[in-house]
C-alpha cells in the first residue's frame, strides 16, 4: 500500500464516514465516497470544492446487490467499511438491523476479493460487539479486544428482542462475518476490524436540521435542548476524530493488518456530565440542560482504548472538549433554524 491509497469508504455520508473521508483527503489521498443517495454524496462533494479532483461519489444498491459493490471497489488500493444500519427506531430487528449488517460485510469483502488492487479493508465494528451486559464487578475488570459479546444469532434476531440487543448482535455477526472470510478463504488483502463505544463530536455529515443527528449524537442535544436526561448503558465514548485518524492509521500501518482494536477514551462519562458541561460552558446552559436523578459515573471496570493509542499513534481528546465542539456547532444548527422559519 503507497502512503497515499486510492480508497473505497462505505457510508461515506454519514457521521463517521465523513470524518474519515475529511482525514483521507487531509492526507493526499484519493477518495471514492459510497452512498445510497446520490444527492447525499454530491451534498458531500460540493461542500469540498477544494478537494473535488480527489474525491468521486459512487452510488451503491442495498448490501444484497453484490454487483453494484463489484464496481465500487474498482481500482481501489483499500476499502473503509462504515456502513451500517445504526438505529433504535426500528419494527423488524433482523431485517433492519441485523441481515443488513451481515450482507453489508460480505458484498464489501466478496466484491473486494474480484479486485487484486485491494491490499487492506479497515471496518468499523463496535464495543457493542465486545460487551457482555451480564458481565458484572466485582472482581474489576478491562474489556480487550479479545472479548466478544456472548448474544447468539437467534437472541439477537428475535421480534420479542430490544433494538439495543439487536444492533449489539448485528455487530458481532457482522464482524464475525470478516474474521471467518479471513479464516476460510485467506483472501490477498489484510482485515482490520475497529470497535469504537458511543462516539460523539461535531458533524461534516449533510445533515439539514437537527432532527436528522445520527444516533449518538442526538442524545447529546436531548441534554443541551432540555429534554429528559438519558442513561448510559455503558460509560464509555470516543470523539469522532479521534475514530476517524485511528481509522487511517489501521489503514495505512501494515502492522495493524489482521487485528481487532478498540478505540476509546480512558475517561468515563455520564449524560449528567454532558449537562454539568453544557452548563458551564455556555451562558444559556444552566438554565437550559435536562434535569434528571444525578447520574453518578460507572467507575467499576474499564474499556482499554490505550493497546490501540500506542499502536496506532492516538491521542484521545478529553470529553469537555468533544461536549463543547459539538453543542457549539448543534446551537449554530439552532439559530439557523429558528431564523429560516
Ligand atoms: N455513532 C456511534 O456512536 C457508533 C459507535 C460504534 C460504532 N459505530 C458504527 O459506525 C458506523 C457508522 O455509524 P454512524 O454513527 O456514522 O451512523 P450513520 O450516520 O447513521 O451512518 C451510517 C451509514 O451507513 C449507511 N447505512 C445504514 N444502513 C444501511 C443499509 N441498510 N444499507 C446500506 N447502507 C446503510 C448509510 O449510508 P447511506 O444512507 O449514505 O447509504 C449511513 O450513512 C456503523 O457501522 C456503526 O455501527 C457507531
Amino acid at each position: 500500500m503507497t502512503s497515499q491509497p486510492y480508497v473505497l469508504v462505505t457510508g461515506a455520508t454519514g457521521f463517521i464516514g465523513a470524518h474519515i473521508v475529511d482525514d483521507l483527503l487531509e492526507r493526499g489521498c484519493k477518495v471514492r465516497a459510497a452512498t445510497r443517495s446520490l444527492k447525499k454524496g454530491e451534498l458531500l462533494k460540493q461542500a469540498r470544492p477544494k478537494y473535488a479532483s480527489h474525491l468521486d461519489i459512487v452510488q451503491v444498491g442495498d448490501f444484497s446487490e453484490a454487483a453494484s459493490f463489484r464496481q465500487a471497489v474498482k481500482d481501489v488500493d483499500g476499502v473503509i467499511h462504515v456502513a451500517s444500519p445504526f438505529s433504535y427506531s426500528v419494527k423488524d430487528n433482523e431485517k433492519e438491523l441485523v441481515r443488513p449488517a451481515i450482507e453489508g460485510v460480505k458484498a464489501i469483502l466478496e466484491a473486494s476479493a474480484t479486485n487484486p488492487s485491494v491490499k487492506k479493508i479497515v471496518i468499523t465494528s463496535s464495543f457493542a460487539s465486545v460487551m457482555n451486559a451480564d458481565r458484572k464487578s466485582p472482581p474489576r475488570f478491562t474489556y480487550t479486544a479479545e472479548d466478544w459479546n456472548p448474544l447468539s444469532y437467534e437472541e439477537s434476531a428475535s421480534k420479542e428482542t430490544s433494538a439495543v440487543i439487536a444492533y449489539r448482535g448485528s455487530k458481532k455477526f457482522a464482524e464475525l462475518e470478516a474474521w471467518n472470510f479471513a479464516k476460510e478463504r485467506k483472501p490477498d488483502f489484510d482485515i482490520v476490524t475497529l470497535c469504537p463505544p458511543m462516539t460523539f463530536g461535531p458533524i461534516r455529515h449533510p445533515v439539514s436540521k437537527l432532527a436528522e443527528l445520527n444516533e449518538s449524537n442526538a442524545y447529546l442535544w436531548k441534554v443541551a435542548s432540555g429534554k429528559e436526561l438519558p442513561v448510559a448503558r455503558v460509560p464509555f465514548w470516543v470523539d469522532v476524530r479521534d475514530l476517524a485518524k485511528a481509522h487511517i492509521e489501521a489503514l495505512l500501518k501494515p502492522l495493524a493488518g489482521g487485528k481487532r482494536f478498540i478505540i476509546a477514551s480512558p475517561e468515563k462519562f455520564s449524560y449528567g456530565l454532558v449537562g454539568d458541561i453544557v452548563s458551564e460552558e455556555f451562558e444559556w446552559g444552566n438554565g437550559r440542560v435536562a434535569k434528571g436523578e444525578s447520574q453518578v459515573i460507572d467507575d467499576s471496570y474499564d474499556l482499554d482504548g490505550l493497546t490501540a493509542a500506542k499502536e496506532l499513534g492516538l491521542t484521545y481528546r478529553t470529553f469537555r472538549e468533544t461536549v463543547k465542539d459539538f453543542i457549539t456547532q448543534a446551537i449554530e444548527m439552532e439559530r439557523n433554524e429558528i431564523w429560516s422559519r
